[in-house]
C-alpha cells in the first residue's frame, strides 16, 4: 500500500464545480463505483462531502499507472491528483452535484484495500437492520446516514449558540447517581469501593438541575445522555440524549416562549423551515377529548365526537350498559369511505382490541341507506341526528367505540391515526407543533394500586388544586407541559415545587412514607430548606427531534451507535459476560449464566 506523502488534499470531492475547471486538485476518499470501459476507467470517489467522477485514461496515464487503476475495487481508499475538466454536454450527470465536471487522474495512490462490504454503501438499501447495526461502521458510510449525523451536529451547535446568547450556562451533572423511586427502571453500577452498594445511571439530571437553581445559577442547560431500562420502541432507546434546561424566577409562559424561540431558530437554521410562533396551546383535557391522545397529530382532522346522548336508553345492550357505567360512545368520521370492504372492517375490530377496546361498531351512510350492526335498535331519525351532529355526508363512514373514557380515547385515538395513514390524510411535509398544557398531576396505576406522578413528583400542582392532593388526587392538575410535533412528544417539563412542605405532601400522595421519602430524597429536601427560588424547566428528546427533522421513522437512524430492540450493541457485542475476577472485586455473584450464542 502507498502513503499520502507529498500529496496534500486540496479539495473535498463534493465541492468541485465549473469554476475549478483547469485547476490541479488532490482529493481523497473511498471508491464508490467503478466502471471499466477498456482503456478508460471511471470511478465515483466518495468522501463525507459527496461524490466526484475520476477518469483514468490509459492513453494519457501510461500503461503502468493505468494498471493500478484496474486493481481498484469498491471501498478501496485512494488519493488522486489530477486536473478538473468540464464534462461534455451529453455526459453531464444531473443527479450528481459535481455532475458537470470530472477529474482526469494524473497520479493515483492506493492507500488501502477493502473487503467486499456485506451490503451496498448507498442510500435506500433494503437490508435487515440487524446487519446494518452489526456493520454500523459501513452503514454510517452511506450518504443518508452521514447526512443524519451531520444534521445532528448542526442541531446541537445551534442549540448551544441559542442558549449561550440567552445567558444559559452549560453545566455537567454526574453519571453515577443515586437510585431513586418514581421513574422508569434504573441501570445500576456496582461500587467496588463500597461493597454491596450501587450507583444508578441518571434517567435525567432532574434533581441536579433543580439543585443548581437553588445554588443560584438561574439559567442552566445541558445536552446530556440519559439512561432508562425500558422496553424499546422505534422512538425509545435505553440510552438517549436530552436537551435539558432549567430556569429560576420565571413563569410557565417564559419557559414556553424561550423554547419556541429555540425551536423556531433551530428549524430555520438547520433545515430552512419557517415556523410560526407562538405554537398552539391545547389543554390535556381537550387533547384527550378531541384526539384521544396527549400527543395529538394535528396534521389532519378526524376528531373524536361524542354521540352518547343520541344512543342512550335503547335495547342495544353494548351501548346502554357502557353508558350506565359512566362510559361514553364516541365516533370518528372517515370521510368518503362508506364503501369500506367488510374484510377491512373485521380487521379494524381486531386492531382496536389491541388497544383495549372490547369491540367496534360502525355506521355506513350509503346511497342505499344506513348500514350498521346496531341499525335495528334505533329509528331512522336517530341515524339522521347523528349524521348531522357529526357533520357526516352520504358516503361517509363513522367508526364507533363504546367504553370507559380512557379506553375510548386510547382505542379511538389509535384508530384515528391508523385511518389517517390508510386514507393518506397525513402530509409528510407538514410540521405541526403544539403545546399540551395542564396535565393531570397523577395517574392511577392499576398495576400498583396507587396514584403515581404523571410527569415526576417534583412537578408543582396548580395552586387552586393543592387542597385536593390527598382527598381527590385525580382532579389535581399540574403546571406541566409537553411540546408535540406531528404526534410525537418531543419534550416535556413543568414548574417545580420549591416549598419542602408541599414536596412532602406530594411524596405522600404517591404513597411514599415520610421515612422512605427521607431515605431516597432526603438530600434534596434538606437542600430545599436553604432558600429555593421558584423555578421550572423542561427537556427535549434530542434523538426524536433530529429524527423528525431528518424525516426518519426510527431514532436509531440519527444515533451513531444505537442499541437493538433487545438493548444490545450488535457491533461491539455488549452487554457481555465479565471475568469472575471482575465480579469478585465488585463483591457480586450472578444467579444466572448468560446463554452462550
Ligand atoms: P421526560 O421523561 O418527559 O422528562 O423526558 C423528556 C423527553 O425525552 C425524550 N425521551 C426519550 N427519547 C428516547 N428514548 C427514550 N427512552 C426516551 N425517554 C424520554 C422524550 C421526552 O419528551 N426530567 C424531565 C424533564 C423536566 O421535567 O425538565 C424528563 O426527563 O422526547
Ligand atoms: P356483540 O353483542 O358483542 O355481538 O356486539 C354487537 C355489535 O356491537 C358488534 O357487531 C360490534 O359492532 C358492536 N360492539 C361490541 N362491543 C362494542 C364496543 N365496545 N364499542 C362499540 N361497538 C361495539
Amino acid at each position: 500500500m502507498e502513503t499520502l506523502e507529498g500529496m496534500k488534499r486540496t479539495h473535498h470531492c463534493g465541492a468541485l464545480r465549473k469554476p475549478e475547471v483547469g485547476q490541479e486538485v488532490v482529493v481523497c476518499g473511498w471508491v464508490s463505483r467503478r466502471r471499466d470501459h477498456g482503456g478508460l476507467i471511471f470511478v465515483d470517489l466518495r468522501d463525507r462531502s459527496g461524490f466526484v467522477q475520476v477518469v483514468y485514461d490509459e492513453a494519457a496515464m501510461g500503461e503502468e499507472a493505468f494498471h493500478k487503476a484496474e486493481t481498484l475495487r469498491s471501498e478501496f481508499v485512494i488519493g488522486v491528483r489530477g486536473k478538473i475538466r468540464a464534462r461534455a454536454a451529453e455526459t453531464v450527470n444531473p443527479h450528481m452535484e459535481t455532475g458537470e465536471v470530472e477529474i482526469v487522474c494524473e497520479e493515483l495512490r492506493v492507500l488501502n484495500s477493502a473487503k467486499t462490504p456485506p451490503f451496498y454503501i448507498q442510500d435506500n438499501i433494503d437490508v435487515d437492520e440487524m446487519l446494518r447495526l452489526k456493520y454500523r461502521y459501513l452503514d454510517l458510510r452511506r450518504p443518508e446516514m452521514q447526512k443524519n449525523i451531520m444534521l445532528r451536529h448542526r442541531v446541537t451547535k445551534i442549540m448551544r449558540d441559542y442558549f449561550d446568547r440567552n445567558d444559559f450556562l452549560e453545566i455537567e451533572t454526574p453519571m453515577l447517581c443515586k437510585s431513586t423511586p418514581e421513574g422508569a427502571r434504573d441501570f445500576l453500577v456496582p461500587s467496588r469501593l463500597n461493597p454491596g452498594t450501587f450507583y444508578a445511571l441518571p434517567q435525567s439530571p432532574q434533581i441536579y438541575k433543580q439543585i443548581l437553581m437553588l445554588s443560584g445559577f438561574e439559567k442552566y442547560f445541558q445536552i446530556v445522555r440519559c439512561f432508562r431500562d425500558e422496553d424499546l420502541r422505534a422512538d425509545r432507546q435505553p440510552e438517549f440524549t436530552q436537551l435539558d434546561i432549567e430556569m429560576s424566577f420565571i413563569d410557565q409562559e417564559t419557559i414556553l416562549t424561550m423554547m419556541e424561540g429555540m425551536v423556531t431558530e433551530l428549524f430555520d437554521k438547520a433545515i430552512g423551515a419557517k415556523l410560526k410562533a407562538p405554537f398552539l396551546r391545547m389543554t390535556w383535557d381537550d387533547a384527550m377529548e378531541r384526539f384521544g391522545s396527549d400527543k395529538p397529530d394535528l396534521r389532519f382532522g378526524m376528531e373524536l365526537m361524542d354521540i352518547s346522548e343520541y344512543v342512550r336508553g335503547s335495547d342495544f345492550k353494548v351501548f346502554s350498559s357502557v353508558l350506565q357505567n359512566g362510559g361514553q360512545v364516541k365516533v370518528i368520521n372517515v370521510e368518503g369511505y362508506a364503501n369500506i370492504p367488510r374484510r377491512e372492517l373485521d380487521g379494524l375490530v381486531e386492531y382496536v382490541k389491541t388497544y383495549g377496546a372490547k369491540g367496534l361498531a360502525w355506521i355506513q351512510y350509503t346511497e342505499e341507506g344506513v348500514k350498521s350492526p346496531f341499525k335495528k335498535f334505533y329509528d331512522d331519525t336517530t341515524f339522521e341526528k347523528i349524521k348531522e351532529a357529526c357533520h357526516a355526508k352520504t358516503g361517509d363512514l363513522l367508526l364507533v367505540i363504546a367504553d370507559k373514557p380512557l379506553v375510548v380515547a386510547q382505542a379511538l385515538g389509535a384508530l384515528r391515526l391508523e385511518m389517517g395513514r390508510r386514507r393518506n390524510l397525513i402530509d409528510p411535509d407538514k410540521l405541526n407543533f403544539l403545546w399540551v398544557v395542564d396535565f393531570p398531576m397523577f395517574e392511577y396505576s392499576e398495576e400498583d394500586k396507587r396514584w403515581k406522578a404523571m410527569h415526576h413528583p417534583f412537578t408543582a400542582p396548580r395552586d387552586e388544586d393543592v387542597e385536593y392532593l390527598m382527598t381527590d388526587p385525580g382532579r389535581v392538575k399540574a403546571n406541566a407541559y409537553d411540546m408535540v410535533l406531528n404526534g410525537v412528544e418531543i419534550g416535556g417539563g413543568s414548574l417545580r415545587i420549591y416549598n419542602s412542605d408541599l414536596q412532602e405532601k406530594v411524596f405522600e400522595a404517591v404513597g411514599l412514607t415520610p421515612e422512605v421519602a427521607h431515605e431516597k430524597f432526603g438530600f434534596m429536601m434538606d437542600a430545599f430548606k436553604y432558600g429555593t427560588p421558584p423555578h421550572g424547566g423542561l427537556a427535549f428528546g434530542l434523538d426524536r427531534l433530529v429524527m423528525l427533522m431528518a424525516k426518519r421513522k426510527s431514532i436509531r437512524d440519527v444515533i451513531a451507535f444505537p442499541k437493538t430492540q433487545s438493548a444490545s450493541d450488535a457491533m461491539a457485542q455488549a452487554p457481555a459476560e465479565v471475568d469472575d475476577k471482575q465480579l469478585r472485586e465488585l463483591s457480586i455473584r450472578t444467579a444466572v449464566t448468560a446463554k452462550k450464542k
